[in-house]
């Protein structure tokens, strides 16, 4: 299906769209907490300077906007998530404050949250990290961070949630809702369209009205809509030309007027580029300082170019926030955590439910204590800690069990443990600055002869081979993507070598985005993947690899066969150089205001997202190009049986929702969890589609040979389209297939119905 066309993109600022009022955005959602307080913060409102307004509009700290002293209304605390709550920074640098009363629980990442694929541990990670947001006085947590992973080499995809807008849109509501029903604000970031740390400043994403809603607004939206999300985070880049802190189309006419937002919208740090644009197209707060909305947005409402409306608005947003959410007292916050057992519970729950078994072939998966007596433990990643590195958010971990650690504590003395270190790990460029022809350290590196020669020879004399691979919070970072996929280290290298020595070999890969398994999978006979799987994650590996729990994590992304094969790399739109074509020209199709096609010269700040919907398994589907391991995929340490699939009609009207009903079986001996996942295939439609997608998914819990009725429900209204030439959602009637199974690539059942 040739998929490419010319790309539409949304309309300039200043474009009105006729949007129905208010009611339509009050209808389908959640009514919102925030505008109960709305009688109340008029009459602040009306009690304040405008110097006191426009004081609460900016940075009064790193993490802290101001509140309103005189009437007794306490500043803004912000804090990064969105995995963990960060250290204490000085109130006006990056540097830490030092101190010892800042320790944290270190939750899996976001890439692993979603490996669970369970809304349930979405909301318990929320409310875990709430808990400590409290304790550490914190009003608004900086997460769920939910940009869509475009592409495989994203260098906060371990921080983002998942290819799929379904999935991603399904944890960040229970996300969102754990976290604000215990007491502190969310706030979704980065919106929208952040999907590369290169150039993320600079960067203007040249998008189609319909990729935009179908593909990467959804996480946010639902989160909006669903769990009334009281913040919002504008990112660093432009959206078809316009700073994302200073962008009608998405601040004012999607977030607020169509999904009925009552937050506050708050910038990426140092995201802001004007005064007036960010005052009138919808930023609330300027972090970390004043340089747009101090003095200059002071001077520029007296001199009448913004008006007193839209000052006092913000003013509304903000204490919306600041009313809904306790502010905890001076003298509780910052208490010394020594222990944490609820948050710990969470992550190791998170942790075990993460972990995704790709391949068990001769099921040396569970090991067998009884039979392997000597187990070597090979790689710098067994005992590496994960929970600081690279650019941003990082953890000060009240402590973090590693594998070895895990492996050591859950193995005892039923076998004796060997370790090598395998590979000479990669660390970020440390030295001082960097001279003349001097080049950052790259991660691809040819094998340590020394540790490899070692790592054989404790292969060799071990009955079974851990592998510990992967990547480390250094190579997949904030700020920066990865050039590659390639495992680091030379660790291809090393798996081969192992290999040679022992036949005996499980392959465990510690990393939050897609890796190159080729060279494992020939070489390994049990591949897990165990993410950054946060301050419980080694005893969760071993829980795992031990049998003390079966492995039921599916993965939420693809892991392609070489990235060329990846739609972004397929179709050069990444990374972006200077044009490399001539002028591309775009159809305004959403601005009333101006009819012409607009010219637009790709160069190293455009990215052009011509794949349009085919993101992730969409591409690979759709072009029918195999992946190493696809999305949905992981296997358990038993087996599952689909049958029986009904639905309840064979016709589904436009306000209607199908329900699909089977039964799933255990067909092994020990209980486990499947991951049970629906998609649709459009029939005879006129308009384009992937070849399927995710509209359902169930986590279910089986003991051995237990089966259970699974209901899963699609509404139609979530079958809609956007329909770029009536600027709404439409229907296409048509007939579509379901198709249910334990991942994309392994569809069980299928039925046809009509809508
Ligand atoms: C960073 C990140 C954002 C983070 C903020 C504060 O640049 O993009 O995710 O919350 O600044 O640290």
């Amino acid at each position: 299906m040739k998929y490419l066309r010319s790309i539409c993109i949304i309309a300039l600022l200043g474009c009105t769209l006729i949007l129905s009022g208010c009611s339509q955005s009050e209808r389908n959602r959640v009514p919102s907490k925030l505008i109960e307080y709305d009688a109340k913060i008029n009459d602040i409102i009306k009690q304040l300077t405008l110097e006191e307004k426009i004081a609460m509009f900016h940075g009064k700290h790193m993490f802290t906007s101001a509140g309103i002293e005189r009437l007794g209304i306490s500043d803004l605390a912000y804090a990064d998530g969105p995995f963990g709550i960060r250290e204490e920074l000085q109130p006006h640098s990056w540097n830490p404050l030092g101190l010892t009363t800042d320790s944290a629980t270190f939750f899996p990442t976001g890439s692993a949250l979603a490996a669970t694929w369970s809304k349930e541990l979405a909301y318990a990670y929320g409310k875990g990290l709430a808990k400590e947001a409290r304790l550490r006085g914190k009003d608004m947590l900086l997460g769920p961070a939910i940009n869509i992973q475009r592409i495989p080499t994203g260098g906060r995809t371990y921080e983002y949630l998942s290819e799929d807008p379904f999935l991603s849109a399904q944890l960040s509501v229970g996300y969102t809702q754990g976290a604000q029903d215990n007491g502190v604000a969310v706030c979704l970031k980065h919106y929208a369209l952040n999907n590369q740390e290169n150039n993320r400043g600079r960067v203007d994403v040249i998008v189609s009205p319909r990729t935009m809603r179908e593909i990467y607004l959804p996480p946010f939206e639902a989160a909006v809509k669903e769990a009334d999300a009281y913040g919002v985070m504008a990112a660093y880049n432009k959206v078809d030309g316009y700073w994302c802190s200073e962008n009608d189309i998405l601040l004012n006419q999607i977030l607020r007027n169509e999904w009925g937002f009552k937050g506050l919208v708050i910038s990426d740090w140092g995201g802001v580029h004007h005064t007036v644009e960010a005052a009138l197209y919808g930023l609330d707060v300027e972090m970390p300082n004043d340089r747009f909305f101090g003095k200059a947005l002071l001077d520029s409402v007296q001199a009448g170019v913004v008006p007193v409306s839209v000052i006092d608005d913000k003013v509304r947003n903000i204490l919306r926030v600041r009313l809904a959410i306790e502010p905890v007292p001076e003298e509780n916050a910052n208490k010394i955590m020594t222990s944490q057992p609820e948050q710990s519970r969470i992550a190791y729950d998170v942790a075990v439910n993460a972990i995704v078994l790709l391949k068990n072939s001769q099921s040396l998966l569970p090991i067998d204590l009884n039979t392997y007596k000597k187990i070597a433990v090979i790689g710098g990643n067994a005992l590496r800690t994960q929970a600081t590195g690279g650019v941003g958010a990082g953890i000060k971990a009240l402590y973090e069990v590693t594998p070895l650690q895990g492996l050591q504590a859950k193995v005892g003395n039923r076998a004796e443990i060997i370790f090598a270190q395998g590979y000479k790990e990669f660390n970020r460029w440390t030295g001082g600055r960097m001279g003349p022809g001097m080049s950052r350290p790259s991660p691809y590196t040819e094998a340590d002869p020394q540790l490899l020669q070692e790592a054989v020879k404790v292969a060799k004399d071990a009955d079974i081979v851990l592998f510990v691979a992967g990547n480390n919070r250094e190579i997949e970072t904030e700020g920066s993507d990865r050039t590659e996929i390639t495992l680091p280290s030379g660790q291809d290298e090393v798996i081969k070598a192992l290999a040679a020595a022992n036949p005996n070999i499980v392959t465990v890969v510690v990393a939050g985005a897609p890796v190159d398994l080729n060279t494992v999978e020939a070489n390994s006979s049990s591949i897990v993947v165990s993410w950054f799987n946060g301050t419980e994650g080694g005893n969760a590996l071993a829980d795992v690899l031990l049998g003390n729990i079966s492995p039921s994590g599916k993965l939420p992304f693809t892991f392609p066969v070489k990235l060329e094969d990846s739609p972004a790399y397929a179709l050069k739109n990444y990374p972006q150089t200077d044009a490399v074509g001539g002028d591309i020209f775009v159809e305004l199709v959403e601005n009333k205001n101006q009819k012409e096609a607009k010219k637009i010269t790709p160069n190293r700040n455009t990215a052009l997202y011509t794949e349009e919907l085919l993101v992730g398994y969409r591409w690979f589907d759709t072009k029918g190009i195999a992946p190493l391991y696809s999305f949905g995929h992981g296997l358990s340490y038993t087996t599952f049986e689909y049958s029986g699939l009904q639905t309840g009609k064979e016709k589904y009207g436009s306000n209607k929702s199908i329900d699909v009903t089977f039964e799933l079986k255990n067909t092994g001996e020990r209980e486990a969890d499947e991951v049970a996942q629906l998609y649709v295939h459009r029939i005879g439609a006129t308009v384009e589609w992937p070849l399927k997608e995710l509209k359902a998914f169930e986590r279910v819990t089986l003991k051995g040979g237990e089966s259970k009725t699974v209901t899963l429900t699609v509404p139609v209204s979530k079958l809609r389209y956007w329909d770029e030439s009536k600027h709404q959602w439409a229907l296409e009637h048509s007939e579509i297939e379901l198709l249910v199974g334990s991942s994309s690539s392994d569809i069980r059942l299928t039925k046809k119905v009509s809508i």
